[in-house]
């Protein structure tokens, strides 16, 4: 059994002080847990707890309420948090408690959820500033607005309710955006799961399976690896469906001379990991298809090396623009001048999304990409994907056929380093060499 990496308590410990020097003392932050979703009677989804009280506790545990007071001097950490119940316990599993959730999370008090009405009150009261993401449970803000107007309304001389508002999002965001060492060893084991699902599927595909057949084999490594489930709905296009951005039926069957496009990434310990390739369902690329492909690897290549630190957030893309509208122009799928060509954005009906988008806790993580409407400049330990395409729809009208239905994309992992950067998807089978090799390694 491989060792796995995690987030140790003195981490979730730091990043809870990074907050709480963010708010200043007369703060206080209040931040409920995800919910369950019912799927219908008797069923729910998978728990999922929401990624900034992960981000903030590590506490995976549903009907749980933390909340951050700087400077308290019986605490500053607190969580409420269901009791132990043996009976609940025998039918839905294991409830940490508010006892064990100080030892075993590292939080300074906690209390049954059960008492929060009657303790947050007195906690709020006093502080000058609420940190709280308003709009986002709507049934939670409400109770938070009771509390504070009960505060307000309160007999006691002198109380004061909190004068300012301030999301709790924006502070939150902008640390997750920055990974830690023991998120980059994390993220690359979410990575390396990814890796060998994508090697196992290149090596299983055939004509005649169903995409979900090949999905099936996807979650099995998945699952082998240690992740639960994918961080996001697997796509798996085999021919004109890779043209469809979101397409998850995946009930197709692949034939013989199509390509398929597979964006599948693992989820491991929250984190995400979110990689595309695309490769012949026979194991060999047509002339056509090879002549796409390197378009959009060349483009993706070169976007990864303007990730480095310095650069900006949309210096990947501009790289990606250019090469894509060279390569169409040279086949001559595009016509006029590049310049012209980028001006007018003819190239978006092959190529219409943008390049990336940061990830870690959620596939499309948070933080800002323009900070005073300029581009973000890249910094040491952000994570973005770097994934170009080329999409010719097979009822795009002008293009001669043997290039229609051909969906191609291309997408990576990559950490922002001291230096340049690490790509965190390394040794997945990317050129047509190397996808070839793969899938031919299958007989042996
Ligand atoms: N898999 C979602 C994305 O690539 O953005
Ligand atoms: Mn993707
Ligand atoms: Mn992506």
């Amino acid at each position: 059994m491989k060792s796995k990496p995690g987030i140790g308590l003195r981490e979730f410990s730091r990043r809870r002080e990074e907050l709480m020097s963010m708010m200043g003392e007369d703060g206080i932050a209040i931040l409920p847990g995800a919910n369950l979703v019912a799927r219908n009677s008797d069923v729910d989804y998978l728990f999922r707890q929401d990624s900034d009280f992960h981000y903030l506790t590590g506490f995976d545990e549903q009907e749980a309420v933390f909340v951050l007071i700087p400077g308290r001097e019986h605490g500053e950490a607190l969580l409420f948090c269901r009791e132990r119940d043996p009976e609940q316990e025998q039918w839905h599993g294991k409830i940490t408690g508010p006892e064990r959730a100080m030892q075993l999370y590292g939080m300074d008090d906690a209390f049954p959820i059960s008492d929060i009405d009657d303790i947050l009150p007195g906690l709020i009261e006093g502080k000058s500033r609420l940190y709280y993401a308003m709009g986002h449970q709507q049934e939670f803000d409400a109770r938070v607005i009771n509390w504070v107007n009960s505060i307000a309304s309160s007999q006691h001389k002198g109380t004061q309710p909190p004068g300012e508002f301030v999301q709790l999002g924006h502070l939150v965001h902008e640390l997750r955006l920055f990974k830690s060492k023991q998120e980059v060893e994390v993220m690359k084991f979410a990575a390396a799961i990814t890796g060998d699902a994508h090697r196992r599927i290149m090596r299983e595909a055939e004509p005649g399976m169903y995409e979900y057949e090949l999905e099936a084999e996807l979650n099995h490594a998945f699952l082998r690896g240690g992740a639960r489930s994918p961080a996001y709905p697997s796509i798996f296009g085999s021919g004109n469906n890779a043209n469809i951005l979101h397409y998850i039926e995946n009930d197709d069957v692949m034939k013989s001379g199509e390509l398929v496009l597979v964006d599948a990434g693992a989820e491991y310990q929250c984190y995400a990991a979110d990689v595309t390739r695309t490769f012949p369902v026979n194991g060999k690329f047509s002339k056509a298809q090879k002549e796409i492909y390197n378009i959009v690897l060349a483009a993706q290549e070169a976007a990864i090396e303007m990730v480095k630190p310095g650069n900006h957030w949309n210096q990947p893309h501009e790289a990606v623009v250019r090469i894509i509208c060279q390569g169409l122009l040279d086949l001559n799928l595009l016509e006029g001048t590049l310049d012209t060509i980028i001006e007018n954005e003819t190239y978006k009906k092959f190529y219409m999304h943008r390049t990336g988008h940061w990830l870690g806790l959620d596939v499309h993580d948070v933080g800002e990409y323009r900070i005073d409407e300029e581009w973000r400049v890249f910094e040491p330990g952000m994570v973005t994907t770097i994934e170009p395409g080329i999409y010719i729809s097979q009822d795009l009208a002008g293009v001669p056929s043997r290039y229609r239905g051909i969906g191609i994309r291309i997408e990576d992992n990559v950490l922002v380093t001291k230096t340049g950067h690490e790509v965190l998807t390394s040794g997945i089978p990317k050129t047509i060499e190397e996808i070839e090799k793969t899938m031919a390694s299958k007989a042996a």
